[in-house]
């Protein structure tokens, strides 16, 4: 009788451990195999701001597309996508730490805010009154002023859906701040689709009449940041008008034709073919540094603009519910910038697109406005959608 009772312990034993071991390896099987195809969102600490902690949130996408996001700014720290070959990289100016940013930054990747691009003698008039901002960019205030959105440290949370991965950022930037009126509750939502779409949704209240032009401002290099200019890349804006500025970048107050200029990219054309002409508007801001007219249909997400570089295939298109686009080729980069990986991005390593109302509109009564009222609701929707071409 023992001796069958041992021989069951055994049998039984032998049974459960080879059990087990089977039942770990389907496991690490199963984890594997549910890695390289999950939609995924993680968080990492990314240094100090402002004596803060700031993080680092990774999101996924099941193709592997990953875009990483810091609280700090908001900002979009790397996209990594494929080229046609399913090759992957960065395409997506920055740094390696959050230090990197606080130090100096032309505003990679951020979001910019609360009045995108330039406000003329950075001054404007609302409901009567004067409000007087800071001349952070020569005679003019630029992109928010001293410390915009750019710079500040956002509340974070994930999110996880059936089809999407994202992050909720919120601020509230307080009545004077910057110069601005109003107290201003910000949300930006940033989502990551499946179909390797980068989503950006912007919303705004106040509590006094204020003005507001949200926007994003990534740098990108679809050769992979650092690898080389984007002079060779292609691009098409959907817009058969510009706005001419003066020589501090400040908009004329009309809208011109971009037919037969150097600024018609209605047609695919390579971005270094007329850069350097003798044309005044290149002259100015040393190359592409406007706002471009979009062709709208209607209200809604309008397509705006795509650029794609023939090399690795890989290729963007823009598309958000604002009026216009500012197409900014890259040209104070001067290579004093050491990024991510130790690469030195030099004069046009980068391409910004972003959507956004006119420069300057308070002071352009013919232009689009952008004021926000209490009980109004500020609204923008940006899409950057990344695809490749054969
Ligand atoms: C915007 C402006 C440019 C420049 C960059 C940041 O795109 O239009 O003139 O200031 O931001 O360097």
């Amino acid at each position: 009788m023992k001796i069958i009772k041992a021989y069951r312990i055994i049998f039984c034993t032998a049974v459960i451990l080879t059990g087990l071991v089977l039942c770990s390896g389907m496991g690490r099987f199963y984890k594997d195999k549910g890695k390289a195809g999950q939609m995924d969102i993680n968080k990492e600490a990314f240094g100090k701001a402002d004596g803060k902690e700031v993080s680092l949130y990774t999101l996924t996408n099941k193709n592997g597309m990953q875009v990483k996001i810091t609280n700090y700014g908001g900002i979009v720290v790397s996209i990594i996508v494929p080229d046609r070959n399913g090759e992957m990289a960065d395409v997506a100016l920055g740094y390696d730490s959050v230090e990197g940013y606080v130090a100096v930054t032309p505003y990679f990747g951020a979001i910019i805010g609360r009045y995108g691009n330039r406000i003329g003698n950075a001054k404007f008039t609302l409901e009567g009154k004067e409000y007087t901002l800071a001349k952070n960019d020569g005679p003019n205030n630029l992109h928010g002023g001293v410390k915009g959105f750019d710079k500040v440290i956002w509340n974070a949370k994930p999110v996880k859906e059936k089809d999407t991965v994202g992050l909720i950022l919120t601020y509230l930037s307080k009545d004077g701040e910057e110069g601005f009126p109003g107290n201003l509750d910000v949300k930006v939502v940033y989502t990551l689709t499946n179909k390797n779409e980068l989503k950006i949704e912007n919303t705004a209240t106040t509590d006094k009449t204020t003005i507001v032009n949200l926007t994003h401002h990534s740098y990108f290099n679809l050769k992979g940041h650092g690898n080389g200019d984007i002079t060779d890349h292609v691009l098409v804006l959907n817009a058969d008008n510009f706005t001419p500025t003066d020589n501090t970048a400040i908009p004329t107050g009309e809208i011109a034709s971009v037919k037969g200029t150097p600024m018609d990219f209605t047609k695919p054309t390579v971005i270094g073919e007329r850069i350097d002409d003798d044309y005044e508007q290149l002259k100015f801001a040393g190359g592409y540094d406007h706002n471009w007219v979009i062709n709208r249909k209607g209200k809604g997400l309008q397509y705006m603009a795509k650029v794609s570089e023939p090399g690795t295939g890989r290729a963007i298109e823009v598309y958000s519910t604002a009026p216009g686009v500012q197409f900014y080729s890259g040209n104070f980069l001067d290579g004093t910038i050491t990024g991510k990986d130790g690469k030195v991005y030099n004069k046009r390593f980068g391409l910004c697109l972003e959507p956004q109302n006119y420069p300057d509109t308070p002071n352009k009564p013919n232009f689009p406005q952008c004021t926000l009222k209490p009980g109004e609701t500020y609204k923008h929707d940006i899409v950057y959608k990344f695809t490749v071409e054969k």
